[in-house]
């Protein structure tokens, strides 16, 4: 594989880009208290898309996914560009995706890819522009998750229980660094959305609150 990944220029600006889920039902919330976008991270299976969905919604902001918008950009999906292009330009690739969409972002939840938050410079930009929030899952439900599909490259190992495992280990000390962690388990997802709103919510009530 080589060669350099080529994503086509942002042909709209990233509100337009993103999906527009303003909830108007009776009793959500009309004003978000979201000031700037608010970042999913997590490893691959913890619900950042389909959480992250529903939550915009509630939140009445904009959605985007990160790995959605790198697909549209390439016109390729994640497995073909890794194929393509391997890892180091897939991740080149994403850091772009997310500082254009961080940088042009209000307020919006962005889920990110598992590895992006890896990435000492998206790190830092979503600390100085965004608020993180890390969904913190055990390897039983993210194991379980990811085995329903085949489109984790990373996993494409002889053992990806054990690549699984690896992860977490590398990974959880860095998503540790989040504003805001949520642990989630194999509950119904509204339950979970639920309780990350909340957490949300709580956050930026403790923000806004002087301390005595
Ligand atoms: C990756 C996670 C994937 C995708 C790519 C690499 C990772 O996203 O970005 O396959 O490094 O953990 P999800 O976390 O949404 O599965």
């Amino acid at each position: 594989m080589s060669g350099t990944l080529i994503m086509a220029a942002c042909p709209t600006t990233p509100a337009a880009a993103t999906e527009s889920t303003r909830d108007t039902t009776p009793g959500r919330v009309t004003e978000s208290p979201l000031r700037r976008p608010l970042v999913l991270v997590g490893l691959m299976g913890a619900g950042k898309s389909s959480i992250g969905r529903r939550l915009a919604q509630r939140l009445g902001v904009a959605f985007a996914d990160a790995d959605t918008e790198i697909e549209e950009a390439a016109g390729r999906t994640i497995p073909e560009i890794f194929e393509a292009f391997g890892e180091e330009e897939f991740r080149n690739g994403e850091r772009r995706v997310i500082r254009r969409l961080i940088e042009g972002g209000g307020p919006s939840v962005l889920a990110t890819g598992g590895g992006a938050f890896m990435a000492d410079d998206t790190r830092a930009l979503i600390r100085e522009r965004a608020t993180s929030l890390w969904l913190k899952a055990d390897f039983e439900t993210l194991f379980e998750r990811v085995s329903k599909r085949s489109n984790r490259p990373l996993l494409k190992t002889a053992d990806p229980k054990a690549t699984l495992r690896d992860l977490m280990a590398k990974r959880y000390p860095v998503y540790a660094e989040a504003d805001i962690v949520v642990e989630t388990r194999r509950v119904p997802i509204e339950e979970t959305v639920d309780k990350v709103y909340h957490a949300v919510l709580d956050h930026f009530d403790r923000e806004a609150t002087p301390s005595p």
